[in-house]
């Protein structure tokens, strides 16, 4: 399967609620029309006078065109019943485009208002990252739910990324961050994680260390784990007991959805790295290591968790492309195939707000 496609606005569930925020990106059914008043100096640009213009609507009651937000009337009067935080409402223009008209002829456009989000991102019920990324909290969302959401993509907001410090990590770390989450880093030596951002705390610690893990958990909404190690020539349980403290400290904080990246030849996919990997590194240099992969992989599938399995071909430290092969038919008897560490963190973000590959190993190349 080429990515892409997938099942958006799906349930995801989150620990204590009263901590959880969620990231938003909600249907574009539109974009700026000619009636804007905008200042466009500013990273964000400065939006005085709103004007949407519609050229397709699925039908979701929350939509944008960056950096701005707008809201069916039924949506408004939900907002307005509500004591929730962090907006206000105001009068937007709508206008139906070219496409609007070649689409649906002469149906009306719906009602808007201006959702106007004033709120910090993790403070107020709606919220706006440094960059307008929208954030609301578990009860925002539970009211834009029982209207229509179909069209947005919802991830946790915050995220615990294991591995941080190493090539796929540091990729999962700046990219999560290009999107908009609040992330921590779980990493042995702080001091190694980059890059600084307001965004970006780190928690010191070792995975063969619970109370390191379970502190780091506190707060959080998600994990995507990038672990991995050198120590290949000696029988060792880091991933798997590793794997293991994770998942009981998540079990603890009720954490739900875990995004872990193996490797293709794991479980079910065995054959599939190509011949070189199938017949030479996995039984003669790298035995301990496949060994504690597959120990790691059943931990999880035997775990009551949200989990998503991710398993690259060999890994390249070219940039992200974002055009990769995913699913469980990835792979080949014969050849080896790769696909880089940008890839595979863009491949694992997705994953947080897709349902597409719940309690399912998909291979990446
Ligand atoms: N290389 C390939 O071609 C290939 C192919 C398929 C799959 N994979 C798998 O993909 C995963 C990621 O590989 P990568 O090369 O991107 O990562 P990597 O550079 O090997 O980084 C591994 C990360 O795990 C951390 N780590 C190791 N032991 C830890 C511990 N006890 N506690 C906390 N953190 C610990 C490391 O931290 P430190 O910086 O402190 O060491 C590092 O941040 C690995 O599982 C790898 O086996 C690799």
């Amino acid at each position: 399967m080429v990515h892409g496609t997938g099942t958006r606005g799906s349930p995801i569930s989150s620990g204590h609620p009263e901590l959880s925020f969620f990231l938003l990106s909600p249907e574009v059914a539109g974009g700026w029309g000619s009636h804007i008043q905008v200042d466009r100096r500013t990273h964000p640009p400065l939006v005085t006078r709103m004007h949407y213009e519609f050229e397709g609507w699925l039908g979701d009651d929350l939509l944008t065109t960056f950096p701005e937000f707008i809201v069916t009337e039924r949506l408004a009067t939900a907002l307005e019943q509500s004591s929730l935080s962090g907006f206000r409402l105001a009068d937007v223009k709508v206008s139906a485009g070219d496409l609007w008209e070649q689409l649906y002829g002469s149906r009306p456009l719906p009602k808007c208002r201006w959702l106007r989000v004033s709120g910090r991102a993790g403070a107020a019920d709606f919220g706006l990252t440094e960059l307008a990324h929208l954030v609301v909290s578990a009860p925002a969302l539970e009211l834009l739910r029982s209207l229509t959401l179909r069209a947005c993509e919802v991830s946790p907001w915050q995220v615990l990324i294991l591995g941080a410090t190493g090539g796929t990590g540091r990729q999962l770390v700046s990219q999560a961050l290009e999107r908009g989450h609040q992330v921590t880093a779980f990493a042995r030596n702080p001091g190694r994680v980059r890059p600084r951002h307001e965004r970006l705390t780190v928690a010191q610690g070792d995975v063969l260390d619970y109370r390191s893990l379970d502190t780091a958990m506190t707060g959080q909404g998600a994990v995507l784990s990038a672990l991995g190690h050198k120590r290949w020539f000696y029988p060792n349980r880091i991933l798997s007991t590793g794997t293991r403290n994770l998942i009981q400290a998540m079990e603890h904080h009720g954490v739900r959805r875990l995004v872990c990246e193996t490797a293709l030849g794991i479980g079910n996919s065995r054959g599939r790295a190509g011949l070189y990997y199938t017949l030479f590194v996995a039984p003669f240099i790298l035995p301990f290591y496949f060994r504690d992969k597959e120990r790691q992989e059943e931990i999880i599938r035997a775990s009551s968790l949200d989990w998503v399995i991710v398993r690259p071909g060999m890994l390249t430290n070219g940039r992200r492309r974002r055009r990769y092969r995913h699913g469980s038919d990835v792979g080949h008897w014969l050849w080896t195939c790769r696909v880089s560490r940008a890839d595979v963190a863009d491949f694992m973000l997705r994953q947080l707000s897709d349902d597409t590959y719940l309690r399912r190993s998909p291979g990446i190349c």
